[in-house]
């Protein structure tokens, strides 16, 4: 194989940086030209391609963001627009391709792949929702991110004896909630995955300011509800709380990525590359204990299933 294409699609993640360059570098090191494939599938499909070399890679391991650019692009479910992807690969001469992103992104990936084109993908994603990996990248950037954000609502709801209801994002899965909430012992973390208990929430409140505490913080995955939904429901059983919602939004999303991210995005590249020239396609390249593995697209969407660290959500209540 002497010619890829890279792209980045859907929600932009800390860390795709780092895996765009590992793939040029590491692709060069094999002696394979990488094309970048701008604005993901809709810049694909409209033949955004052009060479990426070394040099244009320099500079981008740290910053947030995707130098790709990024895009949601529903039509690429359609097989007319994925033969339009397909026919633009050719016409540029690239014989494989690394598609970096989240689950719909996967979904188009693996519409090339089941055409005949070789292609691998990369999980990047803030939610870490992808099946058959322990980790996606971009998730522990955005988790220390919404750390630090609680950190600061914690100061000022301390300050006025307020209960912060602070909405995450995560789609439908609750991780970020469950990391930021242990990480910044929020007196309760409200996910997709568990039903919670409003009562015992309000409880548990109560508890936490007899006691002495001057605060409570409770942070809402964005795939239960919205923050002032839960406010509401929170004032329709006890309206006696001083509080307030925060919806942090998406600058989760950006800023540098951490060390964890860089490594994680620069394994993932690397790896995906070499997997194109050993002939493979129809993968995704996941970390699992710390070592990275691949699982088919096939395996991703019917046979694997994304489980949160409940374990962490239970721990959490033992804490607060
Ligand atoms: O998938 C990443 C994510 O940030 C989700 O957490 C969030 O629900 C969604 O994307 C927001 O999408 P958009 O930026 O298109 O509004």
């Amino acid at each position: 194989m002497k010619r890829i294409g890279v792209m980045t699609s859907g929600g932009d993640a800390p860390g795709m940086n780092a895996a765009v360059r590992a793939v040029v570098r590491r692709g060069e090191s094999l002696g394979v030209e990488v094309y970048a494939i701008t604005n993901g599938y809709k810049g694909l499909v409209e033949g955004e391609i052009h060479r990426l070399t070394s040099n244009d890679v320099g500079g981008i391991l740290n910053r947030g963001g995707t130098m790709l650019f990024s895009a949601r692009y529903p039509e690429f479910k359609e097989k007319e627009g994925q033969l339009k992807g397909v026919e633009q690969l050719k016409k540029h001469g690239i014989e494989g391709v690394v598609v970096i992103g989240g689950d719909g992104s996967f979904r188009g990936a693996q519409s090339l792949s089941n055409h005949g084109f070789p292609t691998i993908g990369v999980p990047g994603t803030i939610d870490n929702d992808i099946a058959g990996t322990d980790y996606t990248l971009g998730f522990d950037t955005t988790v220390n991110t919404v750390v630090e954000a609680l950190d600061r609502v914690r100061d000022t709801a301390g300050s006025h004896g307020r209960v912060l209801v602070v909405e995450v994002m995560g789609r439908d899965a609750g991780d970020i909630a469950i990391w930021s909430g242990l990480s910044s012992g929020a007196e309760a973390i409200v996910i997709p995955e568990k039903p919670f208990d409003i009562n015992q929430i309000i409880k548990d409140l109560k508890d936490g300011f007899a006691e002495g505490k001057n605060q409570g913080l409770i942070v809402l995955a964005e795939g239960v509800m919205p923050a002032a939904e839960l406010v509401r429901q929170i004032q329709e059983v006890d309206h006696t709380f001083n509080i307030r919602e925060v919806v942090l939004g998406h600058i989760q999303r950006g800023g540098q990525p951490t060390a964890r991210d860089r490594v994680l995005g620069s394994s993932f590249g690397a790896r995906a590359v070499e997997l194109l020239t050993e002939g493979k396609t129809g993968l995704c390249v996941e970390v699992v204990d710390e070592e990275i593995v691949t699982n088919k697209f096939d395996d991703i969407f019917n046979n694997l299933k994304h489980e949160p660290k409940l374990h962490l959500h239970e721990l959490n209540k033992f804490l607060i």
